[in-house]
């Protein structure tokens, strides 16, 4: 199919294909794309500069990326990541004198129930590393083995389906969903979806036939669907698995979408760490035009002409915001738009935009197939249906598990295999963190909510050191477009460091409470709204791992309020910021 995008909306696969080339991107030669998009130099380095798989200095032309979410590091990441620095004679994010290789970490991979993984070049993933592989990867490098010609089992990826209901448990044969769709017309479509009451899987909930409805309703007459596959909150993998098992179903929910909807173009934006699923999508998409499930005239109907484009991102978690994610399918910098206008009026190019999560999508075709009043029979009356998480941490059997909403934790707990459980983060860093008095309680928008992931952690973990790793990865991930985020995010990060090495003082503490108060109502989107969230959880619930690491119980001598308090005020330009620490002082 020829590639549908304008070519200034093609700068950020561009420079994809770019470093994919060179290794990494010199100034000339993002002068030649400047010039072949007719754009400013100064817009395509700022566009380059934004996304972390971009380098506008030289890497190794072996690159290698630990991934770094907490349960990497509870599964040894910073030992093994340190062997292979030492094997190689390479500092962390530093290149290597003679160009052949540089370590360093990203954030989650999304391949934490078969951890600790890296990425290699961007292209290549490897799970399940221990010692020797280390050792062996250090030598292929050291030999200039292509990673291609690695050990192909090393990139093997289980889907590790744990627990399947009937999304992963059913089979829908490829234009059936769409079939049905065709039969009950747009609005019966979008009807059955609002009878069903499905909310949307990415975790804000939306009502999706509402959404699809004001998309239709939206003035302009082209339309746009988008699936989101940016899946990057750590400890999320199911869309992963659902892209590579079910990409059908994605693709049909997509077409179903799109037919409601009144939209020829659609996009699945792919997060840069799933590269290495491009080309089997691809070949799904390719099956599907040749079976007329894609293409002009859809089964056979005039005027129902749809196709889907595939997006890489380059490694920036913002980008799952939807704003974010529709200024990068525009190829420039995600960040996130001011909202109103929300994406179903004024979305990609001003046109109206549905995004959807991937197993939004999925779900929607089965309720089109089968009807919304089995769907709305399954799981709670506000949270209908089922949910499929990632279940990764400590437990014997991490994977993907498909229940019903309304399911208790206590009961995933079992079927995971988690034994002296002290804590469950669900919803990602995002999410809610829940000590063992609380898992009785049910996953569902009425009690807790979640898009996906459910990390254990067992009594011998330090929750404060999970708090930190998360407040590393908001920090890491902020895309630095608001104050209050960029420097909150960082002054959280140096709080909890300075506590981590022994030198902080329950003030150290205050001050964590103020910054999540100030950030909490600031922030410009919702990275920056959740990004205490778990230290909010922990320091409540785990206050005695945090206890732990005081040194001691009052101010430090020396200690300096106003300093601190003009710190706060710089970091959120609020004037009110410290009134908490004020009081407390006197
Ligand atoms: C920082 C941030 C990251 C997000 N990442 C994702 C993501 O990876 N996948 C996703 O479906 N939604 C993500 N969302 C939510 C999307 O903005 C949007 O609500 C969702 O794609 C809508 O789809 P749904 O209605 O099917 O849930 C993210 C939101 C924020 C604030
Ligand atoms: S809250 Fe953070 S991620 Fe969101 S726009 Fe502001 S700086 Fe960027």
């Amino acid at each position: 199919m020829s590639d549908p995008l304008p070519h200034p909306t093609s700068l950020v696969q561009r420079l994809r294909e770019a470093q994919a080339e060179h290794g990494w991107l010199p100034r000339p030669l993002l002068a030649g794309l400047a010039g072949e998009l007719g754009l400013p130099l100064a817009h395509v380095e700022g566009v380059a500069s934004f996304y972390r798989f971009f380098h506008l200095q030289p890497v190794g032309r072996y690159r290698i990326l630990f991934s770094d979410n907490i349960t990497d590091r509870m599964l040894g990441n910073q030992a093994l990541m340190a062997d292979l620095c030492r094997r190689l004679g390479v500092q962390p994010g530093v290149m290597r004198a003679d160009g052949r290789v540089s370590v360093a970490t990203a954030s989650c991979t999304g391949l934490c129930d078969q951890g600790p993984a890296m990425l290699v070049n961007h292209h290549q993933v490897i799970t399940r590393l221990d010692a020797e592989r280390v050792a062996r990867i250090a030598e292929l490098i050291e030999a200039e083995v292509p990673p291609a010609q690695w050990s192909a089992e090393w990139s093997r990826v289980d889907d590790n389906i744990r627990r399947a209901d009937v999304l992963l448990g059913s089979a829908l044969a490829p234009g059936e969903a769409l079939a049905a769709g065709l039969a009950r017309g747009p609005e019966g479509t979008i009807e059955e979806i609002k009878r069903s009451n499905l909310r949307g899987r990415g975790g804000a909930g939306f009502a999706t036939g509402t959404e699809w409805a004001l998309c239709r309703q939206a003035p302009g007459d082209q339309r746009v669907v988008v699936c989101n596959a940016d899946e990057g909150e750590p400890g999320t993998f199911k869309d992963r698995v659902l892209l590579t098992r079910h990409a059908d179903l994605v693709f049909e929910g997509m077409t179903v979408a799109a037919f409601a909807i009144g939209a020829a173009q659609g996009f699945v934006y792919l997060r840069g760490e799933y590269r290495y699923l491009l080309e089997q999508l691809e070949a799904v998409l390719q099956r599907r035009r040749e079976a007329k499930l894609l293409g002009e005239g859809i089964l056979g109907r005039d005027g129902f002409d749809f196709d889907i484009t595939i997006h890489l991102g380059a490694g920036a978690y913002v980008c799952g915001e939807e704003s974010a994610l529709i200024e990068s399918l525009e190829g420039k910098r995600g960040t996130p738009r001011i909202r109103p206008p929300f994406p179903v009026r004024h979305g990609y190019l001003g046109r109206p935009t549905s995004v959807n999560n991937v197993e939004t999508f999925c779900a929607a075709a089965y309720i089109v197939q089968r009807g919304s009043a089995w769907w709305a029979g399954i799981g709670t009356p506000k949270s209908t249906g089922t949910k499929i998480h990632s279940i990764s941490g400590d437990c014997e059997r991490p994977g993907i598990y498909e229940y019903p909403f309304g399911t208790r934790v206590e009961t995933m707990l079992v079927d995971c295999g988690a034994r002296d459980t002290q804590a469950v983060q669900v919803g990602g860093p995002s999410g809610t963190c829940l000590s063992a008095s609380e898992f009785g309680r049910r996953i569902c928008f009425e009690d807790v909510p979640t898009a996906g992931a459910l990390m254990v952690f067992d009594r011998s973990r330090d929750m404060f050191e999970v708090a930190r790793n998360f407040a590393q990865f908001f920090a890491h991930e902020s895309c630095g477009f608001c104050t209050p985020c960029r420097v909150g995010t960082e002054l959280v990060v140096r709080r909890l460091d300075k506590l981590a090495a022994g030198r902080g003082s329950r003030h150290d503490v205050e001050v964590l409470y103020e910054l999540d108060k100030l950030m909490h109502g600031a922030t410009h989107c919702g990275l920056g709204g959740a990004a205490c969230n778990p230290l909010r959880d922990t320091i409540a619930k785990f206050r005695p791992s945090y206890e732990r690491h005081l040194k001691s119980l009052h101010f430090e001598p020396g200690f300096d309020l106003d300093a601190e308090l003009s710190e706060a005020r710089a970091a959120t330009g609020r004037d009110d910021a410290g009134a908490h620490l004020e009081s407390s002082h006197e």
